[in-house]
């Protein structure tokens, strides 16, 4: 089973907009795939099948050990991809891990999924926490969306000390372009210095485009809703670069 993230301590940057596609094309190549919405805002729910289909459950039987992890799952909401909607009782979930320092707890409650899940894919909220050094603990690969823009790029650059101070393994960091408008001067210049600023970018840009938007809408992702879009070729593109990071 491999783990991975999709991160970054700034918000609004397109971090559920590509845990979502990435799961779906994932769950698409034949890996059985769990997406975990670790947000308590629950954005993926929208993007996968509106809030309203798909209800999460109270996190303190899971963080009591009295509930596994797999009675969170909602099997199949497409083939293939199962899907742990956010509770706003996540919010506990960092009141939990303060008072257990030295366990990752992340760690337990995914460890018994090992045999029937290949992938898992988790979507993470905006902050510097204890759930999220734990999330940056474990997983094998961390995908952070940047958009070209000076906070955003301020806020990778908080990140990697983070990740650097703690040890948790910088390299594990692939830093991406995302919400990238070309019509923006400072866009394009931010971008031509890829290199410079975020050291090894991945080679994929994802487009600011309003289809992206529409997914919330629709409640799809964009595979399904648009897939002959540019932004959909891009999602394909970073998928296909995912894999080969994670040897599938
Ligand atoms: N490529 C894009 N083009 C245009 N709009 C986008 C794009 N990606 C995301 N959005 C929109 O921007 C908003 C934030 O996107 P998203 O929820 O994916 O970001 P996030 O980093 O997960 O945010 P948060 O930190 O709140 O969890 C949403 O309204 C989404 O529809
Ligand atoms: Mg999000």
């Amino acid at each position: 089973m491999r783990i991975i993230a999709l991160y970054s301590p700034k918000g609004g940057v397109g971090k559920t907009a590509a845990a979502v596609n990435i799961a779906y094309l994932a769950s698409q190549h034949n890996r059985a795939t769990l997406l975990w919405d670790l947000d308590p805002q629950g954005a993926a729910s929208f993007y996968l099948a509106g809030a309203e289909r798909i209800k999460g459950r109270k996190l303190s039987k899971l963080l009591e050990g009295k509930s596994p992890l797999s009675e969170f799952i909602h099997e199949d909401v497409f083939p293939g991809l199962d899907f742990i909607p956010a509770h706003s009782s996540f919010r506990n979930f960092d009141i939990k891990l303060e008072h257990e320092q030295d366990a990752n707890v992340l760690k337990q409650v995914l460890a018994p999924l090992s045999e029937d899940t290949s992938l898992v894919v988790l979507d993470c909220p905006p902050t510097l926490s204890r759930l999220t050094e734990q999330v940056l603990d474990i997983a094998d690969h961390v995908y952070v969306p940047v958009m070209p823009t000076w906070l955003s790029l301020n806020s990778w650059n908080q990140l990697l000390e983070f990740v650097k101070n703690k040890k948790l393994g910088a390299k594990k960091l692939h830093p991406f372009f995302s919400m990238v408008d070309r019509r923006k001067n400072l866009h394009k210049e931010l971008m031509a210095r890829g290199p410079e600023l975020l050291g090894n970018p991945m080679a994929v840009a994802i487009p600011y485009a309003s289809v992206v938007e529409r997914m919330g809408e629709e409640g799809l992702p964009l595979e399904l809703l648009a897939p002959s879009s540019p932004a959909a070729e891009v999602y394909r593109k970073m998928w296909q670069s995912i894999r080969k990071d994670i040897g599938a």
